[in-house]
């Protein structure tokens, strides 16, 4: 299954629709996650271009066919990605006149990841994108077991469903592509770790503005009731998402040889048809 999944990596070209009234608390009844998902994707337009100009420098280290064609479409899947949430995000940086304070942090951003690929070594810039693939992979494996997204009807929670799916789906390249330029395990790891640690700290600058004007959103989530709810579904979604990020640090860690849930396949058929229906 995992072999015949690398090579059915599909581009998809969707749309969605996208209001400025749509229901930011998009996993279902809790405004933490949702946020720290949003303050995620606002870095997107910047770190999916990042792994794309990364991948590109490592295409002419590349000797075999399949991986070049692979890392290709992984190019033009991460290109969808970050289009879609750049349109979210222009709505999301609308809603409110303090999130204007994000255009500076996202200029700031942008010419970080820019000056990592200007002056950063081609082997830190690949670790980097394998770090963020595999703890982004992991989770989504988790995510779509517990059906994450499939609580609320939001846009912006099909958005993240069929990212998350897409992210399954080449979450062998940037492994595949490290390993065949740089290979070294224990720099994968030391440098997978900091970017993963840059990566949050980027998360919570955004998430922390994002958050600041929505006190009365967050307050209406604040009940005994649904902090119980979020805990019982919170340890089960963590219980299966974090063990599977611990394990992409082992030598023996290869995404091709992870167990996939039958979610990722029903998903992967429902975006392959919604983006039929567009083409
Ligand atoms: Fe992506
Ligand atoms: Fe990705």
């Amino acid at each position: 299954m995992q072999a015949s999944a690398k090579e059915r990596m599909v581009v998809r070209r969707l749309d969605f629709a996208f209001t400025p009234d749509m229901e930011l608390v998009f996993v279902k009844n809790d405004p933490e996650m949702s946020f720290t998902f949003l303050g995620a994707w606002i870095m997107l337009p910047y770190l999916e271009p990042y792994l794309i100009r990364t991948m590109r420098d490592a295409l002419p280290e590349i000797r075999d066919l399949q991986l070049k064609e692979e890392l290709k479409r992984f190019c033009a899947q991460e290109g969808e990605h970050f289009k879609q949430h750049a349109k979210a995000n222009d709505l999301i940086r609308a809603l409110h006149p303090d999130y204007e304070a994000l255009r500076p942090l996202e200029a700031e951003l942008d010419a970080e990841l820019k000056e990592f690929t200007r002056s950063k070594p081609l082997a830190f810039n690949l670790a980097y994108a394998e770090g963020f693939e595999s703890m982004t992979s992991a989770m989504a494996r988790a995510q779509l077991e517990v059906g994450l997204y499939d609580r609320t009807d939001s846009p912006l929670a099909d958005l993240a469903k069929w990212h998350v799916m897409e992210e399954l789906e080449h979450r062998c390249v940037a492994f595949d592509v490290y390993d065949h330029v740089a290979g070294n395990w224990f720099y994968r790891v030391r440098k997978s770790l900091w970017a993963q640690g840059h990566y949050m700290g980027w998360v919570n600058r955004f998430k922390a503005v994002l958050k600041a004007p929505q006190t009365e959103l967050f307050a209406r989530y604040d009940t005994p009731e649904l902090a119980a709810e979020r805990k019982a579904f919170n340890r089960r979604y963590l219980s299966l998402g974090l063990p599977r990020v611990l394990n992409t640090y082992m030598p023996w860690y290869n995404p091709a040889k992870v167990g996939l849930p039958e979610e990722f396949e029903q998903a992967r058929g429902h975006y392959s048809h919604v983006a039929a229906a567009l083409a």
